[in-house]
């Protein structure tokens, strides 16, 4: 094994992704960042540097569990506290499963000013992979906001409540295409024959097999990825084989990676489209994500001479859910769950108006973060940092109608967290329901830090305590670190709590989670070893952590 050692500077550079110029935040210069290349078993370093000025920083591995290091899993307010500007932290962990990983900004809702990356895990020498391919490259999705993510915060905390609204554009890579003469824009602030929004080219050889490791990061959309005249062979998800299966568009949703294998056998003479776009909300003046399949050896900057393949229709739920259901672990790497679980939580997700502000809440507890990041609270036995009354493990299913606006009156914000019994089996059922508008369900992709789970099932309409259980896939489910909860659907999970640590449980939208859509699970927190004070210095350790 060896060690990954990065050195990131990371700070605020005007940039056009889209065409459009604005502040985005880079590392060493670039954003997406440096992709971390790693081997099973390496231990990667990475040094950071706050050069943002005026802004606090956290970097979380996401989908990497972190095992015996989890004051490295980089959610501030969770796991430690802010860089603040000028300081440098250390990152350090073990990347002990191969597969496709991503990084991303901790902090309010940074990620989406642009920090963000992949991380790809090699297997080991003398392993083989149960498919074949030439090459690997990876692409991440995004979607893109002109306005800054404080403007937008400002807006989410706002009474009368100011909601972020759809992204301007998708980017593939880092780079989309806004249509700078929809408004009145100078050329110097939107130019569409700027280099820096050239549309992402892949290059291929003809006749050569692709693994595409395809991720997605958006704040708020759900995506279609598709290549125009080319099938996908899904054979990964979130570091898991998966049994193949073949899709003409892939649906994503942020915080999910997967591998698709595809090849490069149309006609040599042109390039091919390369297309994401918005599913489950409206579409709403949205430039589509544009890229190039780039066969060589055409110029990597030649349009296809066709138009870019529209994606699926928006508000069709059936299709996602069926390729929800698909995904199965590849018969060659079951890891079987265990049959029964210890202890069931429901996790109903409703939009709630609580004092006159907005949020989203799970039981009706909206989230927010103490002072005091919870894995020095727990370690350290500051019972005051947070509240200690365990948050509720279900909802009143009886009564509560998912179909309609529920006014939720009791709703409230807290701190407290779930504490699970140290090696015990949790069953997790996320809940959809209506949210303040009238008929409306929205695509909520939830992820979980620490650990992989069991992805036992997805349904429609309310979960049902008595049958729906015996519908399990327990023979071959997935294991994933992320999941949709399809509108007005439940999805089912199980996991083993055996990481030693407190850990987060999210909605990966990132103003649902700012919205306080999350909950913190606590597990063994007495096995865990010396916490390094390098992640103290806020709340009750202001002052440690320095030098
Ligand atoms: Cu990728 Cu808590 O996030
Ligand atoms: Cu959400």
């Amino acid at each position: 094994a060896r060690i990954r050692h990065y050195k990131w500077e990371v700070k605020y550079e005007y940039k056009s992704p889209d065409c459009y110029k604005k502040l985005v935040i880079t590392i060493n210069g670039k954003s997406p960042g440096p992709t971390i290349l790693a081997q099973q078993g390496d231990t990667v370093i990475v040094e950071v540097t706050n050069k943002l000025l005026l802004e606090n920083l956290a970097i979380h591995w996401h989908g990497i569990r972190q095992i015996g290091t989890p004051w490295s899993d980089g959610t501030e307010g969770v796991t430690q506290c802010p860089v603040v500007p000028g300081d440098t932290f250390k990152y350090q962990f073990k990347v002990d499963r191969a597969g496709t990983y991503l990084y991303h900004a901790h902090y309010g809702m940074q990620r989406e000013s642009g920090l963000y990356g992949s991380i790809r895990v090699s297997v080991p020498d003398n392993f083989t992979e149960p498919f074949a391919y030439d090459y690997d490259r990876s692409i991440i999705l995004t979607d893109w906001y002109h306005k800054s993510t404080y403007e937008q915060a400002t807006g989410l905390s706002n009474k009368p409540f100011v909601w972020v609204g759809e992204p301007q554009s998708l980017l593939i890579q880092g780079k989309g295409k806004f249509n700078c003469s929809s408004s009145s824009l100078t050329a110097d602030t939107c130019n569409t024959s700027n280099p820096e929004c050239s549309p992402y080219a892949i290059t291929v050889i003809p006749g050569k097999t692709y693994r595409l490791r395809v991720a997605s990061l958006t704040a708020l959309s759900a995506l279609s990825f598709q290549i125009e005249g080319h099938n996908m062979t899904v054979v990964e998800a979130d570091g898991h084989y998966v049994e193949p299966f073949v899709v003409k568009n892939l649906f994503i949703y942020s915080g999910e990676t997967y591998s698709v294998l595809i090849k490069a056998d149309q006609d040599p003479s042109r390039n091919y489209w390369m297309t994401t776009n918005v599913v489950s909300r409206t579409p709403v003046n949205t430039s589509e994500g544009l890229g190039f399949l780039n066969y060589y050896p055409n110029h990597p900057r030649r349009s296809p001479p066709t138009d870019p393949p529209t994606g699926p229709i928006w508000n069709d739920t059936a299709p996602r859910l069926n390729q929800s259901l698909r995904i199965k672990a590849h018969h060659d790497f079951i890891v079987t769950p265990p049959t029964t679980s210890d202890r069931v939580i429901v996790f109903l997700n409703t939009q709630n108006e609580i004092n006159g502000y907005r949020h989203w809440s799970v039981n009706n507890v909206s989230f927010t973060l103490p002072n005091t990041p919870y894995l020095i609270a727990l370690k350290n036995k500051l019972h005051h940092v947070f509240n200690q009354t365990p948050p509720p493990e279900g909802y009143d299913s009886v009564n509560y109608d998912i179909y309609n606006v529920s006014n939720n009156p009791n709703a409230t914000t807290s701190n407290a967290i779930y504490r699970l019994g140290f090696n015990t089996t949790v069953d997790i059922i996320l809940q959809n329901a209506n949210t303040m508008i009238v008929s409306n369900s929205e695509t909520h992709p939830w992820h979980l830090h620490g650990h992989d789970f069991w992805v036992l099932g997805y349904g429609d309409g309310k979960f049902d305590m008595n049958k729906d259980p015996e519908k399990y896939n327990l023979v071959n489910p997935i294991m994933k670190n992320t999941v949709p909860l399809h509108p007005y659907g439940w999805t089912a999970l199980r996991f083993k709590a055996d990481n030693p640590g407190a850990w987060l449980f999210h909605c990966h939208i990132e103003a649902h989670f700012y919205m306080g859509m999350g909950v913190v699970f606590e597990e063994g927190v007495d096995k865990v070893g010396e916490l390094p004070s390098s992640i103290m210095g806020c709340g009750e350790t202001k002052g440690f952590g320095k030098p």
